[in-house]
């Protein structure tokens, strides 16, 4: 390790992303939170959009936000800007992903930068895999690196036991490779930030 490096454990922020009235998003978000707790050298965060919602009507520019907006803000923006990593928990709404997710993303801009995402997603025949790839877009906008390896769950719903793991044992190798992946990004991506500042 060069003197330089970082050695704090990471802080990755896991937002989940659908907020529907009888979601499936828990399942999946139970079975990553158990991958993360298996892992010393990273904290979560879950950042669920159902339990802090934000508004969805946006202030004109240069004008202050709407009554209640700011106190909305503080309950999801001080964690983004505070991680390291996220983890976008996405299902895959009409080939994309939904309105509630782009809609947190759209609040934020900073908080964003140089900073790796991973995506766990879940859908019908696709997995969500197109919402994931939607994503990769969105995001590059906003100076973030989204990284390769992926968990989908194709037709989710068949693929969780009652305890709530998951049968297939590729799907937990899958997660290991996912969290190595983005542990080598935000270390590799702080390092840097801490020598030189992220310009956007
Ligand atoms: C509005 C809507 C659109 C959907 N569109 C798709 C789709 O295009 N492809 C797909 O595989 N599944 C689609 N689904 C199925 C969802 O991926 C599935 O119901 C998933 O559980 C939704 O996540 P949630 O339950 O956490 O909200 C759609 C579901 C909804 C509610």
């Amino acid at each position: 390790m060069t003197s330089t490096a970082t050695t704090q454990p990471l802080r990755v922020a896991v937002l989940v992303g659908s907020n529907r009235e009888g979601r499936f998003a828990p399942v999946v978000t139970r079975w990553l939170t158990g991958h993360l707790a298996q892992r010393d050298d990273l904290t979560a965060d879950v950042v669920d959009l159902a339990e802090t919602p934000l508004p969805t009507v946006f202030p004109a520019f240069g004008q202050p936000p709407a009554p209640g907006t700011e106190e909305m803000l503080a309950l999801v923006s001080p964690r983004l800007a505070a991680a390291d990593a996220f983890i976008f928990i996405t299902p895959e709404y009409n080939h994309s992903f939904p309105a509630s997710l782009k809609n947190a993303v759209d609040w934020h801009n900073e908080q964003w930068h140089a900073k790796p995402i991973g995506f766990v997603s879940y859908g019908g025949l696709s997995g969500g895999l197109r919402a994931v790839e939607q994503l990769r877009v969105v995001m590059a906008e906003l100076n973030a690196t989204t990284i390769r390896n992926t968990v989908s769950f194709h037709n989710a719903w068949g693929q969780f036991g009652e305890d709530g793991t998951v049968e297939d044992p590729q799907v937990d190798t899958a997660a290991k490779a996912l969290l190595d992946q983005l542990t080598w990004w935000a270390h590799a991506l702080r390092d840097a930030k801490s020598i030189r500042p992220y310009a956007a």
